[in-house]
């Protein structure tokens, strides 16, 4: 821990990045099984191709653990080194407590605090960064950040309007202060609950208890959503919201050397590709293997980007997130 305030010259960012991608790969093919699709329907409306799946040992401690554990060691970091846990889900591993908890214990960092960002969809990883970073810088904290999603285990496998869009992953960053960190420049994020309704799934609180009639009509299971809105939402708020971190920088997207956005969908990809004033060299995609993985999607596609050397010392990347809720973060860092 650095003390509170202080952080020098060693600026606020990600000092390691690990991510855990389960075994079993599952094709378009193998969702025709299943539901009345076809490969060719999901290609042409999604550019998904292929997804992970969880295996039936695994929860959603264990693809966080796994991240975590990744991230520490790419951070040189030991558990002792870490003040606070912020992990990010919609798919929890119980209903309560929450799923940071029992990754603390896990993990072997002593009893610091933690806590879960529930319900924040596919921003929710971006969001905890932009807090992370308030933690690091008020308090000195070196914070373990996790996206987490084990969403083909939430989802009805016999819904094809849904079913076919999501893949389970887990990605996790350590964020403080450093000399090598990857300086987190500005973020931004916000809300639209109005809009609340367009995305979620309603059974299992307190509005809809579960009922053994609820659970038989698969309530428990069933992912509310107006895709086409959903669509038209995910597409202006990114957008927005990496002009307006942008902004907060000083600095203009000619400026950035690559942007990672939530890994949604490809259209949705392309139009914000397009919104932006972008080549498309300069955007990072990786939908078609791994499909939406929510919360886990913005930590992967930045772990493989940097596998893949897309991105260089001194490079500005922009980090732009949308999610149930409405929420929506972006943060830009400098490597
Ligand atoms: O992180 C946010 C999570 N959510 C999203 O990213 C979803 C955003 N929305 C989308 O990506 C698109 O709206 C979808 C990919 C979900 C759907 O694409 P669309 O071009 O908006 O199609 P649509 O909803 O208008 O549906 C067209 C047709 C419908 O049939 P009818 O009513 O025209 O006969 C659907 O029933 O496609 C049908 N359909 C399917 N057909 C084959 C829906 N899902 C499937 C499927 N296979 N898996």
């Amino acid at each position: 821990m650095n003390p509170p305030g202080t952080h020098g010259s060693n600026p606020i960012g990600l000092l390691g990045l690990g991510i855990y991608l389960p075994e079993r790969v599952m094709t378009n093919d193998e969702w025709a099984q299943y539901v009345d699709t076809s490969d060719e329907w999901i290609v042409a409306r999604t550019g998904i191709r292929t997804r992970r799946i969880v295996g039936e040992e695994e929860s959603t401690a264990d693809l966080a653990l796994a991240a975590a554990q990744a991230a520490l060691a790419d951070g040189a970091f030991e558990p002792a080194d870490i003040d606070e846990i912020v992990l990010a889900t919609d798919t929890p591993e119980v209903f309560i407590p929450d799923t940071a908890a029992y990754v603390q214990a896990r993990l072997g960092v002593g009893h610091i605090p933690c806590y879960d960002l529930a319900g924040s969809g596919c921003a929710g990883f971006v969001l905890a960064l932009d807090i992370a970073r308030s933690r690091a810088l008020a308090d000195g904290r070196r914070v373990l950040v996790i996206g987490v999603e084990l969403l083909t285990r939430l989802m009805d496998w016999e819904d094809r309007n849904t079913c076919v869009l999501f893949g389970d992953a887990a990605g996790a960053a350590v964020v403080g202060a450093g000399p090598g960190a990857v300086e987190i420049v500005a973020a931004t994020a916000g809300t639209d609950g109005s809009k609340s309704d367009i995305l979620g799934v309603e059974a299992g609180g307190t509005r809809l208890p579960i009922t053994v009639e609820r659970v038989q009509q698969g309530l428990h299971k069933h992912v509310v959503m107006q895709g086409r809105k959903v669509f038209r939402e995910a597409v202006g708020r990114m957008s927005a919201a990496s002009h307006e971190v942008l902004a907060k920088a000083g600095v203009s997207i000619d400026d950035v050397a690559l942007v990672v956005p939530h890994q949604a969908n490809l259209r949705i990809l392309d139009a914000v590709t397009k919104r932006l004033g972008v080549i498309d060299e300069r955007v990072f995609v990786n939908v078609q293997e791994y499909g939406n993985t929510g919360s886990a999607s913005i930590p992967v596609a930045l772990w493989e980007a940097r596998e893949q050397g897309r991105i260089k010392p001194g490079d500005l990347v922009l980090l732009t997130a949308f999610g149930a809720g409405f929420h929506w973060a972006a943060v830009l860092l400098r490597f």
